[in-house]
């Protein structure tokens, strides 16, 4: 019988490159769901929703993502990445459901000078990094479940820093881009492909479900400046670059100095090969204009 993945949140980022890749998957039955057929915060429509559906496994794609407006939007950011989790996790364990849930860099506060891994102190310092981790937390103890944090997503679907790059250079005479933070980007399309490789090669007992903790980005090290400096570069854009401090950006949520994620983890239990940062950019940057 075909294997059930019901995606959560299937309108984002994440969401719809997980959407294009089921296009590869015939042998699973794919069920999207956004805000308006299934809203995570609501208990009775999400344990419904499963009772009904029966799903084999869970990707949460679902979250609350802004990270500025999260400072003043405290019980909506909390409803969705806190309540949200509590109530896919609850029904998940219910219908003994595989859950896959995704966290953020953000649980970290950004001080270390060496990549975080699984096990490294959590020290949220902003609302949004508070609620994931508050969300990350209902998934302890659960042995069907895995949170794969991850960092600077992007990807051609959704609103991010590499579109909003290529807007910025097309309609400033120059740009100004903070070079004291360091991090991965992280193209989308390269997650959405490690959680189905790692459903896939479950199915097929190539690799063991493992509860816990997992990081994911692309590999290499980068700034924004660097990040944004390529994304010119790869489009032959001349809109002159310049690099600047943090400061020069009024920012209602304080970003990580520092937020490059150890994979080794991830790499080693689900034997996966994950692409540098520069090459999935370039992958990116063919479906932008
Ligand atoms: N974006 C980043 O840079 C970044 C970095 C690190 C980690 N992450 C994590 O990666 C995951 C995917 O991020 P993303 O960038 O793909 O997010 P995204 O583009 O913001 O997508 C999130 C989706 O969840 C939906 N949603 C919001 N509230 C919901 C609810 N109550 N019920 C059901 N759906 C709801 C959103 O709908 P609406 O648009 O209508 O609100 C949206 O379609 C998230 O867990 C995020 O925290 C992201």
């Amino acid at each position: 019988m075909q294997k059930i993945i019901l995606v959560t949140g299937a309108n984002g980022q994440l969401g719809s490159e997980i959407k294009e890749m089921s296009k590869n998957y015939s042998e699973f039955n794919f069920i999207f769901s956004d805000f308006d057929t299934l809203d995570i915060t609501d208990e009775k429509a999400v344990v419904d929703f499963f009772t009904n559906t029966k799903p084999n496994y869970v990707i949460n794609c679902a979250a609350y993502t802004a990270v500025d407006k999260a400072e003043s939007d405290i019980d909506k950011a909390i409803f969705i990445n806190d309540t949200g989790l509590f109530n896919l996790n609850h029904a998940s364990v219910i219908n003994n459901a595989k859950l896959i849930n995704v966290s953020t860099d953000y649980v970290f506060d950004g001080t270390a000078n060496k990549p975080y891994t699984e096990d490294h102190p959590t020290n949220p310092v902003t609302i949004y990094g508070k609620t994931k981790l508050m969300g990350e937390n209902h998934l302890i103890g659960n042995n069907n479940a895995l949170t794969i944090r991850t960092s600077w997503l992007y990807s051609s679907f959704g609103n991010n820093f590499v579109k909003t790059i290529l807007r910025l250079a097309h309609t400033n005479p120059e740009l100004n881009v903070v070079n004291d933070q360091q991090g991965t980007p992280c193209y989308a399309r390269d997650l959405a492909d490690a959680i189905m490789h790692i459903i896939d090669n479950c199915e097929k007992e190539i690799t063991k479900f493992t509860p816990g903790i997992y990081h994911y980005s692309n590999l290499g090290v980068c700034t924004w400046f660097d990040f944004a400096k390529e994304i010119l570069r790869l489009k032959n854009i001349d809109t002159p670059i310049k690099p600047c401090s943090s400061d020069f950006f009024k920012q209602a949520a304080k970003r990580p100095t520092y937020s490059v994620l150890d994979k080794s983890k991830i790499i080693s239990t689900y034997k996966l090969e994950i692409p540098n940062w520069e090459d999935s950019l370039s992958k990116c940057l063919t479906l932008l204009n």
